[in-house]
């Protein structure tokens, strides 16, 4: 069964739902999520969004601390884009309903976070995502040209490949006719056909057994466009957020916002020592990758399960008027933040490297894009500043927009395209097969590619993982496609590629801090020499 449409977003967070509106007044648009429209990790952002707005920022402070916490890797170009198209892409936001703090004065509350010189991130209380969510999905599902299809899981991008021929890495003819898509209720995979495509399928903090990302976090995106050989590139900065509430078994681990530090809240050991100091001279609000290692380091030497983050010395009102989800959370586990420390542990929370892309978002497939979290823009380089990933979603779902609606009209719908092959598979007969091998893959990543790696961990989870793809593999291709089975078999392909470009990166930089090779101390002068080409 096909279905025709102009435009074709996977995705439904922020970077798929403000391309589907900037692109929905010049043809039709689908809108595929795999659960419901507002499951995503655009959701569950808490701290807020970084923007230039009011002197004493100015593009400049954004554009260094940006460079700094990237750890020479970012791309300078891209850096300057994104910072100076940030303000307007906030207007856009504002435009669609979504509400941001605001001071006595008329002015945004902004707040401050790890490794910013100025207080810059509009925010909305502590649930910014959710308010930027529900704004947008309200104008979505209100839009007549847009459908949004909830419960449709995209398996593969289809290009000249499913037409039979061979397809081959760094092929420059490459093109994308539309996706494969699983509709869950019914267990039939549709052909989507459209004229240019956008992956905005967020990311892959699901490799780990302990993220901050909802379930939803699988890396499909990047796994469909490797499977169909675009380029992916610096998959090894995975970024593990400090602090996330210490509550075993919490799935997704529920975060602590790094506004909270920003607010004043100061890290101590679980006998109430500061410790930040000795690993950085900005303290908790270091930039992410040196305060997960600090905790990390702490809770190893102590043979800890957590640190503390301490509120107690703030004043209570405004505390809680800031941070009510946070006060609330806690409180309903019993800890008064005005009151008690919260035991916090890092989490593995967003993936900094991605499907590859220019700066029209394409990616190296024609007709092609990709946005968000999925995405490698070159804004983060090693190490992503707090709250730079909203603002990069909707900034590139805009270039992406712009560049999609003045090309699109030459590509012609592609019909010669063969329905999904179902023939001699059938359901698999234990889903112990799939359930057991997805807790080994986040067992695996866990214990051998956290926030401290080595040669010999490295090699470890590259040979396990190899035994785990081999027999998820001989249970696909017997097996009739289910989201479940298409989850493994994307983490495992993502997580290939983690390990993989983890092992060739021969230092320590950003969040890819290894044992083997001692820490560069800052040197940003290696920028291009030791960026190493894409997958
Ligand atoms: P997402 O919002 O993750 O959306 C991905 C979409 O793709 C979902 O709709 C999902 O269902 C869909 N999808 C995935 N695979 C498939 C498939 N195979 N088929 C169909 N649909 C699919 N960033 C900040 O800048 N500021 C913050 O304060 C902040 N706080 C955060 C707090 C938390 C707890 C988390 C988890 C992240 C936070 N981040 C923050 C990061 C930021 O939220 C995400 O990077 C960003 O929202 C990603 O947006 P996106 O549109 O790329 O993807
Ligand atoms: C947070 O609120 O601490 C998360 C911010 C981010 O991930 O950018």
């Amino acid at each position: 069964m096909k279905r025709h449409y102009d435009f074709l977003v996977i995705g439904s967070g922020l970077a798929g739902l403000s391309f589907a509106l900037k692109v929905a007044p010049f043809g039709k648009v689908a809108i595929i999520t795999k659960k419901e429209l507002t499951e995503t990790n655009t959701s569950y952002a808490q701290g807020g969004i970084a923007a230039v707005t009011y002197a004493p920022d100015d593009y400049e402070k954004h554009v260094q601390d940006t460079l700094i916490a990237g750890a020479g890797l970012c791309n300078e170009e891209v850096v300057r884009l994104v910072v100076k198209e940030g303000p307007k892409q906030i207007k856009e936001l504002i435009k669609w309903g979504t509400e941001f703090d605001k001071q006595a004065s008329g002015k945004f509350d902004l707040a401050k976070e790890g490794g910013h010189s100025e207080h810059r991130i509009l925010h909305h209380k502590d649930n910014t995502g959710a308010e930027i969510q529900r704004a947008l999905s309200e104008k979505v599902r209100n839009h007549k040209n847009i459908d949004i299809f909830e419960n449709y899981f995209a398996v593969d991008i289809i290009t000249q490949h499913h037409q039979g021929h061979l397809v081959k890495r760094r092929h420059s003819n490459i093109e994308c006719y539309g996706a494969y898509v699983l509709n869950q209720e019914t267990g039939r995979v549709y052909t989507f056909l459209s004229k240019a495509t956008l992956i905005a399928t967020g990311g892959t903090g699901n490799l780990y057994g302990s993220t901050t990302n909802p379930q939803i976090a699988t890396g499909d995106g990047i796994a469909m466009v490797y499977r169909a050989k675009g380029t992916v590139e610096n998959m090894e900065f995975v970024q593990f957020h400090p602090t996330s509430l210490y509550n075993p078994g919490e799935k997704p681990a529920y975060l602590i916002t790094e506004a909270l530090r920003g607010f004043g809240a100061i890290l101590r050991t679980a006998n109430g020592s500061e410790f930040m100091h000795k690993y950085d001279e900005r303290g908790s609000l270091a930039p992410r990758d040196i305060v997960a290692r600090a905790i990390d380091n702490e809770m190893k030497v102590r043979g800890d399960d957590f640190v503390y983050l301490d509120c107690t010395h703030l004043e209570e009102k405004a505390l809680k008027e800031h941070f009510p989800n946070i006060t609330e959370k806690c409180m309903s586990l019993g800890i008064n933040i005005a009151k008690d420390y919260i035991p916090v542990v890092p989490s593995a929370h967003y993936l900094c490297g991605g499907i590859k892309v220019n700066s029209h978002a394409q990616t190296w497939i024609k007709r092609l894009y990709a946005a968000g979290e999925t995405a490698s823009t070159g804004l983060h380089g090693a190490n992503r500043l707090a709250s730079n990933s909203l603002i990069e979603a909707i900034v590139f779902a805009d270039l992406a927009a712009k560049h999609v609606l003045s090309t699109f009209k030459d590509y012609q719908f592609m019909e010669d395209i063969p329905d999904w092959n179902d023939t001699g598979v059938s359901h698999p007969e234990e889903m112990v097969l799939i359930t057991q091998s997805y807790r080994e893959v986040q067992q695996i990543f866990s214990a051998y590619v956290g926030i401290v790696r080595s040669n010999i961990r490295l090699k470890r989870a590259l040979d396990r993982l190899e035994i785990i793809w081999t027999e998820t593999e001989e249970l696909y291709r017997k097996s009739t496609v289910s989201v479940k089975l298409c989850e493994l078999r994307n983490l495992i392909n993502v997580g290939f590629l983690v390990i993989k470009m983890a092992m060739r990166r021969e230092e320590s930089r950003g969040l890819h801090y290894t044992i083997d090779y001692p820490p560069d101390t800052g040197d940003l002068n290696l920028i291009g020499k030791k960026n190493y080409p894409d997958y």
